[in-house]
């Protein structure tokens, strides 16, 4: 038998032995994650059973191969819900809970108190899920074209008690966007990463679904697309906020610009990058 002080110093000497940045951390997590508490360390004396033990291993093992954290640990927490995540979707990222303030400022400032609002792209439904969490009386649809990204949006939707329109579509095609008209809101985080940016994915970040981080050559594809295909979607006065990435700022606005939206305005994420862009149709 082992002890848990024993059993987290080995784990952390294997992950530090594999370049895992955040070993401590890591395995801290996994701990947590087995033990099922928040405190495991409190107990550092206390005994590892065979059963824990060898769970333990086998996270260990998988991320120092350079799986994913958050999918060897199956779930990851975002704004204030917990969502469900594992190979062939993305991992909610905390730059996109600037994406989440951004459409609840819009609600707060319009007074939108039953907002109509559609997620374009809408992966684990982090996005869709956390804003029917935050406005109950929000009729919320999630987009989303992957099927196995679509199985953890229902997952979570479920487990989150959240009745939000679930739609397997795919949001480039113009027969999906006519259906939906007088939206008061859409938002999206888009895959956005440039070719370059895919040659230098860190391994982690590899496992993700290209179809969930591609963006084209200049990582733009979605914004040119989704602007003239979407707009008329919108009510007159309606809102477009979607995510970016860094320095494309510019680029993003001269789309929206193009295509008739007007009253841009950036907001910075945490780490002070500017990270979403919100935009309105001409009333
Ligand atoms: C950057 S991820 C964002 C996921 C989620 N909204 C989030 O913020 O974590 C982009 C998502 O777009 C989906 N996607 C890519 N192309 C699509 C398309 N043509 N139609 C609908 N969804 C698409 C991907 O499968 C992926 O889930």
């Amino acid at each position: 038998m082992v002890s848990r002080s024993e059993m987290y110093r080995q784990s952390v000497e294997i992950l530090r032995r594999n370049d895992i940045p955040d070993s401590g951390f890591d395995a801290m997590c996994i701990f947590q994650n087995v033990f099922g508490e928040r405190n495991p360390m409190f107990l550092p004396q206390e005994n590892v059973s065979e059963e824990h033990e060898e769970q333990i291993r086998g996270m260990i093992k998988r991320r120092s191969e350079g799986e994913p954290l958050q999918y060897i640990l199956g779930e990851w927490d975002f704004w204030n819900c917990t969502f469900k995540v594992g190979e062939g979707v993305l991992i909610p990222r905390p730059d996109t809970e600037t994406l989440i303030e951004d459409v609840l400022k819009i609600c707060r400032r319009k007074n939108l108190r039953m907002p109509k609002i559609a997620d374009l792209c809408s992966g684990s439904g982090c996005i869709a899920i956390t804003l029917k969490k935050e406005i109950p009386t929000a009729e919320v649809y999630a987009l989303e074209l992957s099927e196995q990204a679509m199985g953890y949006l229902k997952w979570n939707s479920k487990l989150n008690g959240a009745e939000i329109n679930i739609i397997a579509a795919d949001v480039l095609d113009n027969r999906t966007a006519e259906k939906f008209r007088e939206l008061d809101i859409i938002v999206t985080n888009p895959p956005y990463l440039t070719a370059s940016e895919m040659n230098e994915l860190q391994p982690e970040v590899r496992r993700e679904p290209y179809m969930a981080l591609f963006g084209g050559n200049d990582g733009l594809d979605f914004y040119r697309r989704l602007a003239p295909l979407w707009r008329d979607s919108l009510k007159k006065g309606g809102s477009f906020c979607c995510e970016f990435g860094m320095g494309q700022h510019d680029a993003v606005k001269q789309i929206l610009h193009e295509n008739h939206f007007i009253n841009i305005e950036f907001s910075k994420d945490a780490g002070g990058i500017i990270r979403t862009a919100k935009a309105e149709m001409e009333e």
